[in-house]
């Protein structure tokens, strides 16, 4: 049976598909339990006239294989109308962690590439600030791994590699690795946090987006939502 969070997340999914996905629209598909239910929703409402979908994961890629809902390949020219993601964390203004499920670096890449950026949560993920209850993920390449963890660690930051199912070392679907960095307290600002980041050497991407959700659907387990709104850009 599933749990109150499944029914959150499930409820969020509905919501934000019913409401703001319209056939013939290019929509961005995110990775993770919470967009696994929107792939779904997307399958069951529009399975015979089916969105111009990219997803942002093999995963996502195989699991709409599974429910014959079609996606295809990222191209050059490619803009969303819309993109459907969950995230790991969300502060107050609608900053997020995401990579949990490892696919940061292309949910970053599509994020930019979407006009209105939907992510889909339930309760457990929000808050205060950005370091709170999950890591923050950095997919790094493999060969900097050692010196990042060095340079990561003098920031403040306690770094760990990321490991796969099977105990061995987690792999992204670019070959890469993860580090998984609990910061030494929250993230006063994560746009600085992530700008210092990038400047490591090694550094492929981070799981900090900032000022790119335009809107947060948070599911409850009673199937209700609420949704939030991104307030006015931060003054400083
Ligand atoms: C995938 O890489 C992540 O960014 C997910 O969006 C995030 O981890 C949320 O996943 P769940 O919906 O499974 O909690």
């Amino acid at each position: 049976m599933a749990g109150a969070a499944d029914a959150a997340k499930l409820a969020a999914a509905r919501h934000a598909v019913e409401r703001y996905v319209r056939p013939g629209m290019r929509i961005a598909l995110g990775t993770g339990s919470t967009a696994s239910y929107a792939v779904q929703v997307l399958a069951e409402r529009f399975g015979s006239n089916p969105p111009d979908c990219v997803a942002t994961s093999r995963a996502t890629e195989e699991l709409a294989a599974r429910l014959k809902f079609p996606v295809r390949p990222l191209r050059g020219d490619d803009r969303f109308d819309l993109m459907l993601d969950g995230a790991d964390e969300v502060d107050p203004a609608l900053d997020l962690t995401k990579g949990g499920g490892g696919a940061l670096l292309r949910e970053k890449l599509l994020a930019r590439l979407s006009e209105e950026i939907i992510i889909l949560v339930d309760p457990s993920k929000l808050v205060q600030a950005l370091g709170e209850r999950a890591p923050i993920p950095v997919e790094v390449v493999p060969f900097a791994r050692p010196v990042l963890e060095r340079e990561i660690t003098a920031l403040e930051y306690r770094p760990k590699l990321r490991t796969g199912p099977d105990g061995g070392v987690y792999h992204t679907d670019n070959g890469n690795e993860i580090l998984d960095l609990a910061p030494a307290r929250p993230l006063e600002e994560p746009d600085e946090a992530d700008a210092t980041l990038h400047h490591l050497v090694g550094v492929v991407e981070t799981g900090i987006f900032v000022e790119l959700a335009d809107r947060v659907v948070v599911g409850k387990p009673d199937g209700t939502v609420e949704e939030r709104g991104r307030p006015l850009a931060r003054t400083h």
